[in-house]
């Protein structure tokens, strides 16, 4: 695996984190569910009927799960550098696992194949600018020509009071999933403190910096954003 310094995968070594994982989206992303199942209907607007799909930020397995239970001609290659939660991942996708290939590390660590789409969700908010272009750059340069890249993270606007509005949402979200308002409260503390955030509009430049085309939103959840943009 290529070393890198990164905090954000230091955190998701911690086996108590790990094993209650799958529950922490559902609280904090509006519409979590929902956003896999539109991914799949936008993967599914190109791809071949037996595609071959690069998920990035693949470990704990949510979104394989989804992907390869409803397409069950595809094929994929999930990378993760927390090797917890790929295993997490391995044991979540027990019965599809031989059309799933995982590889502990970064982006450079996966294949070069040529992909007829790939996904990155909740991942990139982990990753400064410069890593994060570098990394859309590497996944774009994996994409077959058109194929489209998929991505959804967190992106708090960077005007004071806006920011301060969306954190103050992604918070109270939380706490009408029934986290606790404490811990929602570190949560978002969290976020704000540590995240390196990209502004949405500046997202969308990077991932056209990328050399990806008709790049656009496809969805919103107060600071979660996801896009699509064709290679
Ligand atoms: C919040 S989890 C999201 C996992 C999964 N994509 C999902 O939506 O449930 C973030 C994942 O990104 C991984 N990660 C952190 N930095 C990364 C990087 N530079 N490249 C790839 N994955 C990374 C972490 O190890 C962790 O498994």
């Amino acid at each position: 695996m290529t070393e890198q310094a990164n905090p954000f995968v230091e955190m998701f070594m911690d086996p108590a984190r790990v094993a209650r994982y799958s529950e922490g989206p559902l609280d904090y992303v509006p519409g979590f569910n929902d956003l896999h199942r539109m991914i799949v209907v936008l993967m599914r607007e190109n791809a071949p009927p037996f595609a071959n799909i690069l998920v990035h930020g693949a470990g704990g397995g949510l979104e394989l799960d989804v992907f390869a239970r409803t397409n069950p001609d595809w094929s994929f290659v999930g990378i993760d550098p927390a090797k917890p939660m790929l295993d997490a991942a391995a044991e979540r996708l027990e019965g599809v696992m031989d059309r799933i290939e995982l590889y502990h590390g970064y982006i450079d660590d996966a294949p070069d194949g040529s992909f007829d789409a790939a996904t990155s969700l909740l991942t990139l908010h982990f990753l400064d600018a410069d890593e994060r272009q570098r990394t859309m750059n590497e996944i774009v340069r994996r994409l077959k020509r058109h194929a489209p890249l998929i991505v959804a993270h967190s992106s708090f606007p960077s005007g004071h009071a806006e920011r301060k509005t969306a954190l103050s949402r992604y918070r109270d979200f939380a706490i009408t999933s029934g986290v606790e308002a404490d811990m929602a409260q570190q949560a978002m503390e969290a976020v704000s403190t540590l995240l390196p955030n990209v502004a949405p509009e500046e997202n969308m430049e990077m991932m056209r910096q990328a050399g990806l085309k008709n790049v656009t939103s496809f969805y919103t959840g107060f600071s979660w954003h996801g896009w699509i943009g064709y290679a």
